[in-house]
């Protein structure tokens, strides 16, 4: 099987567009792989943040992944911090990165000009550590969003340095993309991120996304509910196409178009599509949450099996580089 990796932040709550975007397709293909995910910390403090919530924030992330339908069993759910390889392995590929690579990234220069006061030598190096995270793994497959290709790449730049330096060691990864990797907010105008206030929180009940769906933006030309509308410009529709099945999507379609269907009853089949997905997540989240103990094991008994992988990555790139072990008699 090959090596699956990939990575989240501890944001805290997630919303559709963590879900539909990027953590729906690591459930499903998580069985057609070897497969790791990590809780990133070591990667959310590279901007200021807030220290007294992080472990809250991690541990949150780490049992709505498991609410969302990552299995217990099966993927190898870990943080990242708690397998101290990353940080060696990066250490190691840092001396062989030129500098001009990653002030040219895009993620870097935006993220240090929202935080012109505070750029740390972290937020440079955010994608060389995202590269040991891989790699420490050999990973293959990377899922994640149109955001992280350019990090992806990377990442194979960096394994070709490697390899074409210090002889064969890492392999080459793919990043997967998602069917939908862009999901935009309630607000039709930017990606559903929680800075913008435009999200469908996975845990939000139907009371609260109606709230928030009722009054969202539909296509402009549908002033009246006589008028005709596009689904191609519609905001709601593209929602559709994430959870409602072929059949009656041609349906809202054809409505849509000739008017034959309000918006207000369209958002209403959404709503039921979208808490047909939804609702499991909350049941699991809900009784995962009293079962703190038993996650926490899962994730110590998972760092451990990192730490074991890792440790064998790790000699193996030292010795490929000639700094370990030195001169053991
Ligand atoms: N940078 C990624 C993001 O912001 C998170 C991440 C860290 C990651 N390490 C990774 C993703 C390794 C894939 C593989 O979304
Ligand atoms: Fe959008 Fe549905 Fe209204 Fe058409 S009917 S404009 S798809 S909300």
């Amino acid at each position: 099987m090959k090596v699956l990796f990939s990575g989240i932040q501890p944001t805290g709550d997630l919303h559709i567009g963590n879900y539909f975007g990027a953590i729906g397709n690591w459930v499903e293909i998580q069985f057609d792989y070897k497969t790791y995910i990590s809780v990133v910390d070591l990667h959310s403090i590279t901007i200021p943040y807030d220290s007294g919530d992080l472990p809250d924030r991690v541990m949150e992330m780490a049992i709505h992944l498991y609410a969302c339908g990552i299995d217990f069993d099966k993927t190898i759910l870990f943080i990242q911090s708690e397998v101290p390889g990353h940080a060696d392995l990066t250490w190691l590929f840092n001396a062989v990165t030129p500098i001009g690579e990653l002030e040219r990234m895009t993620q870097f220069k935006d993220k240090a000009t929202q935080h012109r006061q505070n750029v740390s030598v972290g937020l440079l190096d955010y994608p060389v550590l995202q590269a040991a995270d891989i790699l420490l793994y050999k990973g293959e497959v990377v899922p994640v969003g149109d955001d992280q290709v350019q990090h992806i790449e990377f990442t194979r730049e960096v394994a070709r340095r490697f390899n074409s330096r210090f002889g064969k060691t890492f392999p080459e990864c793919q990043a997967l993309l998602t069917k939908s990797p862009r999901i935009m907010g309630l607000d039709g105008e930017a990606k559903m991120s929680k800075s913008k206030g435009n999200t469908i929180g996975v845990l939000e009940t139907e009371e609260v996304i109606w709230k928030k769906l009722a009054p969202a933006k539909t296509d402009p030309a549908r002033a009246r509910r006589s008028d005709p509308g596009t689904p191609e410009k519609c905001n709601v529709f593209s929602y559709h196409l994430l959870v409602t099945g072929h059949e009656e999507q041609e349906e809202i379609r054809v409505g849509c178009t000739t008017a034959g269907i309000g918006c207000l009853d369209c958002k209403k089949i959404l709503l039921k599509n979208l808490m047909k997905v939804l609702d499991p997540i909350r049941d699991r989240y809900e009784s995962l949450t009293k079962k703190k103990k038993m996650v926490r094991d899962r994730l110590d008994a998972n760092a451990d099996r990192c730490r074991s992988v890792a440790k064998q990555t790790i000699l193996e790139a030292k010795e490929k580089m000639g700094i370990a072990p030195v001169w053991k008699i």
